[in-house]
């Protein structure tokens, strides 16, 4: 059955496809882009190195700060503009940022604001029209399409508001696709889905479909399916705002967990203040800059 859903030819890219197609369960369109813009960024020109100074957004916090960080991504001077006809709209105007495996960050600002657009660049969802974009160190210009949807799989796991799985498949099957597309073995695939998702509290949900879960649960699947491949960076857009309070907090008590026990860095954004505590640091967008870091 799972083998069906490989329709595409690279990994996550084909499971974000296949995910947004799929994914009865799911309905914005906002959140949908995510999974169109990795198309984009197939055909998009390669960006144009162009670094100044930088901001980092990193901070040591609680049992995550044994150890010295390690930096997992790093944006130069990143810009983002779309032609309009002959109009340039930019959407991100030059952000510098650095984010380490102890960084756990809320980034918050208007509707419009370019977050989403930001986050899908961390991901590399999207590339930068200009600016410079490195991920362990890797200078993504320099990358193939092959090597970026690889480092896509690898390194991030992606929770999007609409959660966006396959309503046809149980959660086992959900969680299993990641590693499907990365070529891991069916045992191995099995048992790490079902640690998985004892790990997010799910262990008596395993053969539910997302029409048989509850929103707070189908996020948990969501999260257990971005952890398949045990990624250095959770990014997650709105993950809490297609819940009530109660799943929400729930949702970012498990983000804080496994950022202390696993040491991965979660950037999500959020409008909604209640969420962004459990942040270590917020990051304020406004019309395409970072205004400002607040440390919570
Ligand atoms: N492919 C595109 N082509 C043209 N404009 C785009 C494209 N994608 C995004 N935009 C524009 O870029 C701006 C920023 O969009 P983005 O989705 O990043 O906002 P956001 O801060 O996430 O907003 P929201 O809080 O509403 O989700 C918006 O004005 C949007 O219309
Ligand atoms: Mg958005």
């Amino acid at each position: 059955m799972l083998a069906v859903v490989r329709a595409g030819s690279t990994g996550a890219r084909a499971a974000g496809r296949a995910e947004a197609a799929h994914g009865k369960d799911s309905a914005g369109s906002a959140d949908a882009r995510a999974a169109r813009k990795a198309e984009a960024a197939r055909t998009a020109a390669g960006a144009e190195a162009r670094g100044t100074g930088k901001s980092e957004a990193a901070h040591s916090h609680g049992k995550n700060a044994g150890g010295a960080k390690k930096e997992v991504i790093e944006l130069e001077q990143v810009r983002k503009s779309y032609m309009m006809g002959t109009y340039k709209l930019e959407v991100l105007k030059g952000i510098d940022l650095r984010l380490n495996d102890d960084d756990f960050v809320a980034i918050m600002g208007p509707s419009g604001s370019g977050k989403s657009t930001l986050l899908h660049i961390l991901g590399l969802l999207d590339i930068p029209t200009t600016g410079s974009v490195r991920i362990g160190g890797q200078e993504i210009n320099r990358l193939s399409e092959d090597e970026l949807a690889r480092l896509r799989g690898e390194k991030i796991g992606f929770v999007f508001q609409f959660f966006y799985l396959i309503s046809t498949l149980s959660a086992m099957e959900n969680v299993q696709l990641p590693m499907l597309f990365e070529g891991v073995g069916q045992e191995e695939r099995e048992q790490r889905a079902a640690e998985l998702l004892e790990r997010v509290g799910l262990g008596d949900r395993k053969w539910h479909k997302p029409g048989e879960m509850s929103g707070g649960e189908r996020q948990r699947v969501a999260i257990a399916r971005a952890l398949a491949n045990r990624p250095s960076m959770l990014l997650a857009d709105e993950p809490t705002g297609n819940l009530d309070s109660k799943s929400g907090a729930e949702i970012m008590e498990l983000f804080k967990e496994l950022h202390e026990q696993e040491r991965i860095a979660v950037i999500m954004v959020t409008h909604d203040p209640a969420i962004a505590k459990y942040a270590h640091k917020i990051i304020k967008i406004r019309d395409g800059s970072i205004e400002k870091i607040e440390k919570n």
